[in-house]
């Protein structure tokens, strides 16, 4: 038997809302959701998953009596751009949806970064809860508070607001293809590497057939716990961007998966941390991720262009680039590293400089 998977969590949102978050099995029905009667409730979804925001919308309106009128917004990132919220604001007004409605977000984290932002701010802000239907959006994207859209294909502009509600149903995780569950575990190990050293052993037992019901709970609790102790990514929040340095300028340069871009990063930080604190871990890290079916390589790519994207990378200050490495599994620590360092780490994932 599946071991018991409910967890709850709580956030409170410096907004005088708070943001609940369950995870079990089963629970994607409205009762979790919906947790009262809502004058108005209106659902966000993308095409894939647009079978699961019907379902909703016709269990809503059997038990509660509430008409649920959905706008399945367009795949992908093709949803995080200002005319599409720009659109949804325009069809949210054209069905009457006030100020006391509910939005409900049913998709993958980028559905739920666009409907997020478009909660926060039509009538300056009403309700949300998100059904996040990817295993990157149940254990990153939907959790944290962050929403936003994309200008020149970077996430530049949204509002930190927690939505009311996320609901974490993983008998829909089940069902994801294998190169979603993939991707999306990078985020899930990465949470083990950094802090919920348990998820490694569970990785490193089962490989992609981990048990959700293990791995998903633990990861949300790293997630919130990082969240809570720094809503505005001041420094602690910082640690969630353990492999991301490095990674993001793979995934622009190659054009690769987020979640492939961030276990190709993690490899060179790990290679990093061993040069620069001993980090004794960075094979067993590599052998993880490896038995994940993740790539600890990077594609052929520009390496100047690489350079010139961390360089970029938020965490720089004037000092030079900041990245996150571990002294040990479960320890994690921002530090400054220097230009051969980093060329260390880029020639561990192939990637020679000139
Ligand atoms: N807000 C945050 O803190 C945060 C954190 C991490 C990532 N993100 C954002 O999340 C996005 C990536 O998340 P994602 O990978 O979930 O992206 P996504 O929403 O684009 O989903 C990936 C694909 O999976 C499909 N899909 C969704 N649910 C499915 C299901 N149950 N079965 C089969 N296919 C399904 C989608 O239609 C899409 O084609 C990016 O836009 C990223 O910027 C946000
Ligand atoms: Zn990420």
């Amino acid at each position: 038997m599946a071991p018991d998977s409910s967890r709850e969590w709580e956030i409170a949102g410096g907004d005088g809302r708070t943001c609940t978050i369950t995870v079990g099995r089963g629970i994607a029905g409205i009762e979790h959701l919906i947790t009262r009667n809502w004058p108005q409730i209106a659902i966000l979804t993308q095409p894939t998953v647009s079978a699961m925001a019907q379902d909703i919308a016709t269990k809503t309106l059997a038990r509660l009596q509430v008409r649920a009128p959905i706008r399945v917004l367009p795949d992908e990132e093709g949803a995080k751009i200002l005319s599409v919220v720009g659109d949804t604001y325009e069809w949210l007004n054209s069905i009457g949806f006030a100020r006391d409605g509910l939005i409900v977000a049913v998709g993958g984290g980028a559905l739920t970064d666009v409907a997020g932002f478009v909660a926060a701010t039509y009538l300056r802000g009403v309700e949300i809860a998100y059904l996040p239907t990817t295993l990157l959006g149940a254990v990153d994207a939907s959790i944290g508070g962050k929403t936003g859209v994309n200008v020149d294909g970077k996430n530049l502009v949204g509002v930190f607001r927690h939505p009311g509600r996320v609901v974490v149903d993983l008998d829909i995780l089940d069902e994801l293809p294998p190169s979603l569950l993939r991707a999306g575990s990078a985020e899930v190990v990465k949470a083990g590497f950094i802090s919920a050293v348990d998820i490694i052993d569970a990785y490193e037992t089962d490989g992609l057939d981990v048990s959700l019901d293990r791995v998903v709970p633990a990861a949300i609790d790293v997630k919130v716990k990082t969240v809570i102790a720094d809503f505005r990514e001041a420094d602690l929040r910082a640690i969630l961007n353990y492999g991301h340095t490095i990674g993001h300028g793979i995934e622009v340069a190659a054009s690769i998966p987020h979640g492939h871009a961030v276990a190709i990063g993690m490899v060179a930080a790990g290679r990093i941390a061993q040069e620069a604190l001993g980090f004794a871990g960075s094979e067993r890290q590599r052998k993880v991720l490896e038995g994940i079916g993740l790539p600890t390589t990077s594609p052929r790519v520009d390496v100047a262009q690489v350079r010139r994207l961390m360089d970029r990378d938020k965490k720089r200050d004037g000092a030079g680039l900041r990245m996150v490495l571990l002294e040990d599994f479960g320890h994690p620590v921002v530090r400054h590293v220097e230009e051969d360092l980093i060329r260390l780490g880029l020639a561990e994932i192939g990637l020679v400089t000139g």
